[in-house]
Order: C-alpha cells, then structure tokens, then sequence
C-alpha cells in the first residue's frame, strides 16, 4: 500500500498522499491541501518545497552527490566535454554520432550576431556590467528570432538551443571586449566550442590567442560543472517565468538576472574580492573567521556554505583539482590561492562551521582558475551563466512539455493592515 501523511485540522483529519523520487526521496503531496482545508503552507526561502517532478538533475546535499541524468558529475567531468554535457542534460539521452555533428554544425552556423544585435552594444556605456548586458541582449534574442517565440516542434526546439548556447558566448566575449573599448573579435568556425570563446575574449585584431589546451580543457570542465544544479534561484526563475508560456529566450534571460546576485552566481566574484580585500588589507586567518563568525557583521565567508550540500560540494572537489593544475601549467603562484587554502582548512576546522555543516562550494575555486586564465572579475558570473544554459533550458522545456503545468503562482500570508478606509489611513497625515 502507498505511504500516506495523516494531517490534523480544526479536529480533522486529512489524508496527503506521498510522492517517491527515483532515489527514495519522498516528499508530502499537498497540491490539493488549500481546497480541501482552507490552508496553506509556509515556507520561508522555499528550503522544503517541491516545486516540481524533474527528471534533469538529482543532488543529494547529505552525501555530497550531483549527477546529470543519472551520471555521476565526476564520471562526467573526467569523460565528456561541454557540448555533449549539454545534449544530455537539454534532450535527456547522449546524441548519436549524426545527431553530435548536426548539433555542432548547427552551434557554429549561429555563433555569429545580427548586424543590428552587434550595434546594440555601442549603447552601453563602457562601465556597464556585463551580466546587465548578457541578461539584456539575450532578451533581445526575442526580437531577433520571432519564429521560434512559439515553439510547437521538436525542430524550433533545437534551432532555439543551438541559438542561445552559440550565442551566449559571442555576446558574452563581444561585452567584455565594449567594456575594455577594444574591437569585437568574430568567432572562428574552426575552433571547438570552449576554444572559439577564448579566442573571442583574448584574441586582437594583431594578435592571434593560441589558447593552452590545459587552459580550454580547465575552462570547458568549468561549464561542464555549472551545467545543471536542480532548482537553485535562476533555474526556479526561468521555470516560473516560463510557467506563464513566455518564450525561452525571456525566460532565460530572467535567469540570467537572478544568477547575478551574490548569494549565487555573483558568489564567484564575491570570493575574489574577498580574498584581494584580505590581501590588501593583510588582515589573518583568525581575524576573517572572526568577522564571518560575528552576527554584528554582515560579512560572510564567500564561497562557503549552500543551501542543499550539508557535507562537501562535489563540484568544489573537481574543481579544487583542475585549479591546482591550471596555476602548475601556468606556474601562477598566486597568492590569493595561498589564503584560500589556509582560510578552507581554518574554516573547516572551525566549531561554527563545522556545527553549520558550512563547506567551500564550487565558487570558492572557480574565481582562482578564472584568474589564472585572465578573465576579469566582473566576468566571473558571465563565466557561471554560459555554463548554466543547458540546465536553463531543459527547466524551461520541461514546464513546456507538462501537460498537467500550471502557472507558477505561490500564495502568502498576509500581514498588513486590516481594512480601513482611505480617510483612516489618511488622517494621521493631514496638518
Ligand atoms: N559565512 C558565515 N556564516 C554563514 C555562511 C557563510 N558563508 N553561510 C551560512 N552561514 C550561517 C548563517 O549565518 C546561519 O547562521 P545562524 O544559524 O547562526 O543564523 C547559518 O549558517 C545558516 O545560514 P543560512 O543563510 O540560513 O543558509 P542558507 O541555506 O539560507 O544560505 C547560502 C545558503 C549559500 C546563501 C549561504 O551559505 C551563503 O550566503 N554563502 C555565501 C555565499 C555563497 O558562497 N554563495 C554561493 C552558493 S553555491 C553557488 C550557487 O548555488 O549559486
């Protein structure tokens, strides 16, 4: 017999069916808690709801597990590149060798912008950031392609995939290139997907950047590692822009907004002026745990702690590895790298840390690498969003593809003012 939840009311009592992931994770259905009671749930930060049923990614936080349909993240990491990682996440299968080569011919036929796209840059000032420019341009694929704004078949579905995956890295590397005033540089279409980025970020109309391939390998694994992550806040935000049937470049421009904050994507950045602020400042090991630690200070360990990981990030393991190496290849001594070390073992060894199950996540490292290789700062969260296209989009196709999906419309409880009419809430203003 199924297992059920047993819930008492007003001296009632409710029967709640329990669902069963794949993994034995169980979670109380409550989808027709308010019609049959009058309740609703209250869930501050959403730290113990399910949204939805997604077959995309599983994470188990306890146990420190992330696997992409079904794969081990590490498995993943050492065997498959970008692009394939994304097939699997966006379509759910590994593609054929036909179907790889079709995808591939398909990235580079659209790497290039629109003449008018290309010229909207000019529009920015020089200091924009380019996450306001990334979220931006990428709504503004919606102006550019109103074919596949109603995507009713398979075919519209991969000619707006390969789109936005192409292009996401051709306006990512053309804002950073605005930014510094240089000319944009044009992909090449005989470079792999990783490489072609690079040269679009390093190259100059005099130089030619022949990228390591320790450094386009580091950087791939980079996207490769922040490909999917379930339903963290811009993956949730392009599902419930989504929900409403708004087309996938919107969507997925609204996830690119919500990624840019610092408790998420913007942690990477975060982590890096952290670590030059404790630099500059030569402050100790003892004293930055400190200000972390006091509840006085809004300070917080950056790249430390998540919000579903309460044993080790997974990603932060692989990626600690590939950073060792990048800095050997490169011999970067760093000594940022040197501090975020002796801050991961302090921090680790630390009674509020350790009580808080608080462990370096995968934006402590990246930042490091990201150095390495010279992408500047304010790229770092640019970095993170190119990386996260496919789990954006196999969100967003899978609201698409529920024929039992509503709208995303959450509840509240209510704590203003009771009813009182306007001369009520007017008078205690009048002289
Ligand atoms: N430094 C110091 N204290 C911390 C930290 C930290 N980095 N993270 C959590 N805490 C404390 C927090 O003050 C609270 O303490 P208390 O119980 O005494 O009030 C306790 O740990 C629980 O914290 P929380 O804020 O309730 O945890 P959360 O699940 O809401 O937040 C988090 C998760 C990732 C936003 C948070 O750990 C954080 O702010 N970390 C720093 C930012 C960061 O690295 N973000 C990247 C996340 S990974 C990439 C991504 O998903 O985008």
């Amino acid at each position: 017999m199924s297992e059920k939840a047993t819930l008492s009311l007003d001296g009632k009592e409710y029967e709640l069916p329990v669902i069963v992931g794949t993994e034995n994770e169980k979670a109380v259905d409550i989808s027709k808690l308010r019609a049959e009671t009058g309740y609703i749930t209250y869930d501050d930060g959403y730290g113990n709801t399910g949204s939805c049923i997604s077959s995309i990614t599983y994470i188990d936080g306890e146990n420190g597990i992330l696997r992409y349909r079904g794969i081990d993240i590490a498995e993943i990491a050492e065997k498959s590149d970008f692009i394939e990682t994304a097939y699997l996440i966006i379509y759910g299968r590994f593609p054929t060798r036909e179907e790889r080569q079709e995808f591939n011919h398909l990235i580079v036929e659209h790497e290039l912008l629109h003449e008018s796209m290309r010229n909207q840059f000019q529009g920015f000032p020089f200091h924009a950031h380019p996450m306001a420019v990334l979220s931006a341009m990428i709504n503004s694929m919606s102006c550019f392609h109103p074919q596949l704004l109603e995507i009713d078949d398979e075919s519209k579905f991969i000619q707006a995939t390969a789109r936005l995956l192409s292009k996401v890295r051709t306006i990512a590397a053309f804002s950073y290139k605005h930014s510094v005033g240089q000319p944009l540089i044009y992909p090449t279409s005989n470079r792999s997907y990783t490489e072609n980025f690079l040269h679009m970020m390093f190259s100059a109309p005099n130089t030619d950047y022949e990228p390591d391939p320790d450094v386009v390998r580091a950087m791939d694994l980079m996207f490769i590692l922040h490909a999917d992550h379930e339903q963290n806040c811009s993956t949730s935000t392009v599902r419930m822009v989504g929900s409403s049937k708004a087309n996938l470049f919107t969507s997925v421009a609204a996830g690119v907004s919500a990624l840019w904050g610092r408790l998420h994507g913007g942690a990477n950045q975060a982590v890096l002026e952290m670590l030059m602020g404790i630099h500059e400042r030569g402050e100790s090991i003892p004293q930055v745990l400190a200000k972390a630690k006091d509840k006085n200070s809004d300070f917080r360990l950056m790249g430390f702690g998540h919000r579903v990981y309460k044993n080790f990030d997974p990603r932060a393991r692989i990626i600690k590895d590939a950073c060792d190496k990048v800095l050997y290849k490169l011999g970067k001594k760093d000594p940022l790298l040197g501090i975020a070390k002796d801050l991961a073992e302090a921090a680790l060894e630390d009674e509020y840390f350790v009580e808080r199950k608080l462990y370096p996540n995968v934006d402590f490292y990246s930042g490091i690498i990201m150095r390495a290789i010279g992408i500047p700062i304010n790229m770092f969260t640019v970095m993170f969003a190119i990386g996260r296209m496919p789990g954006w989009i196999a969100n967003w196709k899978e609201t698409q593809d529920n024929p039992k999906g509503r709208i995303y419309r959450p509840r509240q409880i209510y704590n203003g003012p009771a009813k009182r009419s306007y001369e009520q809430a007017k008078t205690p203003f009048l002289d």
